[in-house]
């Protein structure tokens, strides 16, 4: 079989894919170790017996739903490859708006930053790639991402301090923190995308959340106040209908300069505030 073969049959196989073009060239050039330009420069190149049979595995893989980041055990976030297995959320590209906006905060060159519920370490490992001086700390309360983000750290060199905590009540009150943000699960239980694509695979905890999706932001938004220093910034993302009930919490809160964030596709999908000066833990 020839890569242009094994194209065209992929395709032919995956035709109930959403992007079958796309999930054919990810699971070949898993297959090959190559990148994509070499799909394209050797369509004539011949996949060796072994390459094969993985590569029809791969798309029987596939048939069956499993998401292709799961069948390679890798994905891209902020032109980073991450390490990702089922343990975890695989990592959007709706959450660099996330890095995106807190890069555009004004900040210490030494910034003290802590990235909850970090999954792959996606959040906290794009901060540290474009701001090494910053001190970067994350956290899950899954032991096996705990494990998975500090693997990702390692391979990519980028020193992050990650911790095992349910939320912050692990993580020391001292020093405080100028940045604390967060991809949390804010979907409703209800949601009847959870029954669809890749979604289906992905665990519930890192999805889910009660009170309409809430709780868990809910959650974060008061624990935050008393590990940020005074004007330290909270962001979270949150679910596009959600903006505006997550605003109303952050000011009934008493979180000063309560913004709103929209990614490129116009959708709201950061919202945060500041600790106001002086206010008491
Ligand atoms: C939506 S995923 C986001 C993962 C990653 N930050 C990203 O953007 O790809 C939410 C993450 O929060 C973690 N999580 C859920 N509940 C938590 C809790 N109570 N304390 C800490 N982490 C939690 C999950 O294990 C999961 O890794």
């Amino acid at each position: 079989m020839t890569l242009q073969q094994a194209i065209i049959w992929g395709r032919q196989q995956l035709s109930q894919s959403e992007d079958a073009g796309a999930d054919v060239s990810a699971l070949l050039c898993f297959v090959l170790d190559k990148e994509k330009a070499y799909l394209l420069t050797w369509p004539e190149r011949e996949l060796t017996q072994a390459q094969q049979q993985q590569y029809k595995d791969c798309i029987a893989e596939r048939q069956k739903g499993r998401p292709v980041a799961y069948i390679t055990g890798r994905r891209e976030f902020w032109s980073l490859m991450l390490e990702v297995n089922d343990s975890t959320l695989i990592p959007r590209p709706d959450t660099e708006t996330l890095v995106e906006v807190a890069l555009s905060l004004k900040l210490p060159d030494n910034a003290r930053v802590l990235d909850l519920g970090t999954g792959t370490g996606a959040v906290a490992l794009a901060l540290k790639s474009e701001r090494p001086g910053w001190q970067v700390v994350a956290c899950d309360h899954n032991e096996e991402a705990v494990a998975l983000a500090r693997r990702n750290s390692l391979a990519l060199g980028l020193e992050v301090d990650v911790l095992f905590s349910n939320w912050l009540q692990s993580v020391p009150k001292s020093p405080k923190f100028d940045l604390i943000l967060s991809n949390p699960p804010y979907i409703e239980a209800a949601d009847p995308h959870l029954a669809t694509g890749d979604v289906r695979f992905e665990p519930h905890t890192a999805l889910i959340a009660e009170n309409n999706g809430l709780a868990d932001i809910e959650t974060i938004i008061k624990q935050a106040k008393s590990h940020l220093v005074d004007q330290g910034w909270l962001l979270l993302e949150q679910g596009w209908q959600q903006a505006d009930r997550v605003i109303d919490l952050l000011f009934k809160t008493g979180y000063k300069k309560v913004n709103r964030w929209q990614d490129y596709a116009r959708v709201e999908r950061v919202t945060g505030g500041k600790k106001a000066s002086a206010e008491r833990d």
